[in-house]
């Protein structure tokens, strides 16, 4: 199966990667025993765009998994001769891959690698459209912290126009019940945006502020603000946390411009789970990269059995 958008995953898709997710969390936490329930994956990564938690934690999870990992180095890679996005995924599907996990700038992307390979094809980020594995690890973490993730109130605020993490996240939030609260600058709000007028209101009462950052790279023009203006206006400062709900916790799914969408010393608080998310991030991936190669290790699994009773 691929994983290119969260509607891609039924409920019991999403309960179970989300369950399998909290176990891998506490996996990782302890002394590792070896899980090589993934031995013999091969799985690629294809980033277009730069990353540093997206694909170190893909990497990672699939080693702790027991898979063999290989980047395809995109700068230095045949693309740069000109060759197009479909001969690049008819290549690297005739090498028999288990899995690509892709990051690219334009949103439609993974899908159409999707149609063209037989691999597995997981989203790892797409332009300004979705990102399903930040969806997963931040309502695993917010569901971890609370135990739940139904009737909390979360507060998202900032670049919602150019953010991925925004739709992907949002919508994993309101489908398990949370009252989603979009807030920002206007220049940075869809178009079709009606709801509060302003951050203070999303942040009051919110038991959730996730802060998102200020994406300069797929800004038209800039805001036009003077350093500072952007963190008062717009930005978490102390006081308009103060203004959440007496546990309320903060989110970033980074990296983050300290400064500007948040106070560097908020980020660093206790009432931070900026890190938690990070790990989370592992612990998700893991669940992903098993999920998406299940079926192909059943039909290698059955192929082998029938070998052995052949022989
Ligand atoms: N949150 C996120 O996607 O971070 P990276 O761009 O570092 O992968």
């Amino acid at each position: 199966m691929d994983l290119l958008k969260t509607s891609d995953l039924s409920d019991e898709q999403l309960t179970y990667l989300l369950d399998a997710a909290d176990r891998w969390f506490r996996f990782n936490r302890t002394v590792r025993t070896a899980d090589d329930r993934l031995k013999g994956i091969n799985v690629v990564t294809a980033f277009f765009e730069n990353s540093t938690r997206t694909l170190l934690s893909f990497d990672i999870a699939a080693k702790r998994l027991g898979a063999m990992v290989t980047t395809m180095p995109v700068d230095a890679s045949s693309v740069k001769k000109g060759e197009s996005l479909r001969d690049t995924a008819m290549t690297i599907d005739a090498m028999r891959i288990d899995a690509l996990i892709v990051r690219h700038g334009d949103p439609d992307v993974p899908a159409q690698l999707a149609e063209w390979m037989n691999a597995p094809v997981v989203n790892a980020g797409a332009g300004a459209g979705s990102h399903p594995t930040q969806g997963l690890l931040d309502v695993a973490t917010i569901r971890r912290h609370f135990g739940k993730v139904e009737n909390l109130r979360v507060a998202i605020c900032g670049d919602i126009r150019h953010s991925r993490v925004a739709s992907s996240t949002r919508a994993l939030l309101e489908r398990m019940g949370a009252e989603v609260r979009l807030a920002g600058p206007s220049a940075l709000m869809h178009d079709d945006y009606d709801g509060p007028d302003g951050i203070d209101e999303a942040v009051t009462d919110a038991d959730v502020v996730m802060m998102l950052r200020v994406q300069r790279e797929r800004l038209e023009s800039e805001l036009g603000d003077a350093p500072g203006e952007y963190l008062s206006r717009y930005g978490l400062t102390g006081e308009r946390f103060a203004k959440a709900a007496p546990d309320a916790v903060i989110m970033h799914p980074g990296p983050m411009n300290r400064g500007v969408e948040i106070d560097g010393d908020l980020a660093d608080s206790e009432r931070s789970l900026i890190t938690t998310q990070v790990e989370m991030g592992v612990a998700v991936r893991m669940a992903v990269l098993d999920l998406v190669t299940s079926q192909k290790r059943a039909v290698a699994d059955e192929k082998s059995a029938t070998a052995r009773t052949i022989n």
